[in-house]
């Protein structure tokens, strides 16, 4: 097949930011284009074989017919097998449907590499046994289906919503280490690390090195991993994730929850204000809306109140009582039951972390928010963070928390203290509950937890 003196142009497949979008359904037939990606999908006729291509921008379907449908590779054609075709854009026909509204219409193909058929077929691969061990055991395939790859598509716009809305915001980003030595979020989930002869971990929050950011950079903030040891299998614990943090400087609590709204709202909004998102999200989780502002608060003694009066117990079975940890199955039932957003504020001393400023009108609790969202429960973990020198000592001391690993930290304290506090939000958790997910290992390119460190 004469392929003419000139190749035709190579276009990716699809429509939108990433592909230029060449107008093939209002022109005239001919247009000739180049086009490589994998088989997605491919249906044998007698006379024809349609494939629809996918090269990662978008999809097409190629009409192979004539002589070229009746040649060994084609009648042999199998998914995922790697190919370039060239031929003309065509409108579809009316009444048929395509991605895009259009097809190729091929006058020549070359394979570039075969995937097998039969037993080794991807469909037999990641669908035969559908069982979640299996599908995360063939999660490099499984990411080759159009929902898990939407999945990370919608990932990505998120994260870079976080950035363009905190840029817009003039917040810097700063990149802290992942291995460290000093905890921030209690021993229990720390990873113990071999740093030379020396022991190490790895980050459970980059906060502390963020606040030693404030006083040369102003608000700031961070997307970086965050590693736990988590001893349970949930649907939304990782023993890895993103964790998207940002410290405020000169800050109320209330600012700090005006913030927390705004952020979460505007970066729905970039996302969705993507076409090419919405249409994910769409598909995704059709019921989703957009909060309302202002999100519902409730301080914690409140909540322990409604537990009571809706009989949801405790961890021992018992009715809840000021000083008990929420537990996750009970948070979620209050969530759920509630079915907006909360900020669930003000927790005592004694449950939360050893850097909560407390709250100057009632000492027993701290200034601290968990945003808890129907379908997930808390997604965000903040507070205001102690200012005072003495105050931070003897919070170590009451933690069993040695300060000279921390000198660093409790120097903001000595040289130029100010009203500051901050969050952190579960990127997956977030992608959760934006996206209808049943767990956040979905939101995961590849997830860790316990018992998974592979592939
Ligand atoms: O509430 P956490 O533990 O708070 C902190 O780490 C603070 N130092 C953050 C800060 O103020 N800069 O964790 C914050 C959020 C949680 O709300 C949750 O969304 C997520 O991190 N998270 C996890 N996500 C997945 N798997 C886990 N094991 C997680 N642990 C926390």
């Amino acid at each position: 097949i004469n392929l003419g003196e000139t190749r035709p142009e190579v276009v990716k497949l699809g429509s939108g930011e990433r592909s230029k979008d060449v107008d093939y359904a209002s022109g005239d037939r001919g247009t000739r284009v180049r086009v490589f990606g994998r088989v997605h999908r491919e249906r044998k006729q007698k006379e024809v074989i349609f494939v629809t291509l996918r090269d990662g921008y978008g999809f097409m379907q190629c009409v192979l017919t004539g002589p070229l449908a009746k040649t060994y590779d084609a009648v042999t054609l199998t998914r995922e097998t790697s190919m370039m075709i060239t031929g003309e854009m065509w409108q579809v026909p009316p009444g048929a449907h395509a991605p895009d509204n259009r097809e190729l219409h091929a006058d020549y193909f070359e394979i570039i590499g075969k995937a097998p058929g039969g037993e080794d077929a991807i469909t037999n691969k990641v669908q035969a046994k559908g069982d979640a061990q299996t599908l995360l055991d063939q999660r490099h395939l499984v990411l080759r289906g159009e929902t898990a790859a939407a999945v990370m598509f919608v990932r990505d716009a998120v994260e870079h919503a976080f950035n363009v809305r905190y840029h817009e915001l003039g917040y810097i980003k700063v990149a802290p280490p992942a291995l460290v030595q000093t905890q921030v979020e209690g021993g229990s989930t720390l990873f113990d690390i071999n740093y030379y002869t020396e022991k190490a971990y790895l980050t459970q929050s980059s906060q502390l090195y963020l606040e030693t950011a404030l006083p040369f950079a102003g608000n700031c903030y961070c997307i970086e991993k965050s590693f736990r040891a988590e001893k349970s299998l949930t649907r939304r614990h990782l023993s890895e994730y993103t964790h998207v943090e940002a410290e405020l400087d000169f800050i109320t609590f209330d600012d700090l929850l005006t913030h927390l709204e705004d952020l979460i709202c505007s970066v729905i909004s970039i996302v969705l204000s993507n076409p090419r998102m919405a249409k994910h999200l769409q598909e995704l989780n059709p019921n989703f809306q957009m909060p309302t502002r202002p999100f519902k608060r409730m301080r914690y003694s409140d909540a322990i109140e409604w537990l009571q009066q809706h009989d949801i117990k405790n961890e021992n079975d018992q009715p809840h009582t000021f000083g008990d940890d929420i537990a996750e199955a009970a948070e979620r039932r209050m969530t759920d039951i509630l079915n907006v957003p909360i900020f669930l504020t003000h927790f005592p001393v004694e449950i939360k972390a050893f850097y909560m400023a407390k709250d100057t009108l009632d000492p027993r609790v701290t200034e601290s928010v968990d945003v808890l969202m129907p379908g997930v429960g808390e997604i965000v973990g903040g507070s205001m963070r102690m200012s005072d020198y003495d105050e931070l000592m003897a919070a170590y001391k009451r933690e069993g928390i040695g300060a000279e690993a921390y000198y660093w930290y409790t120097d903001q304290r000595r040289y130029g203290t100010s009203p500051h506090g901050g969050y952190g939000l579960g990127l997956e958790r977030f992608l959760a509950w934006l996206c209808g997910l049943h767990t956040v290992r979905e939101a995961c390119f590849y997830p860790r937890y316990m018992g998974r460190c592979r592939p």
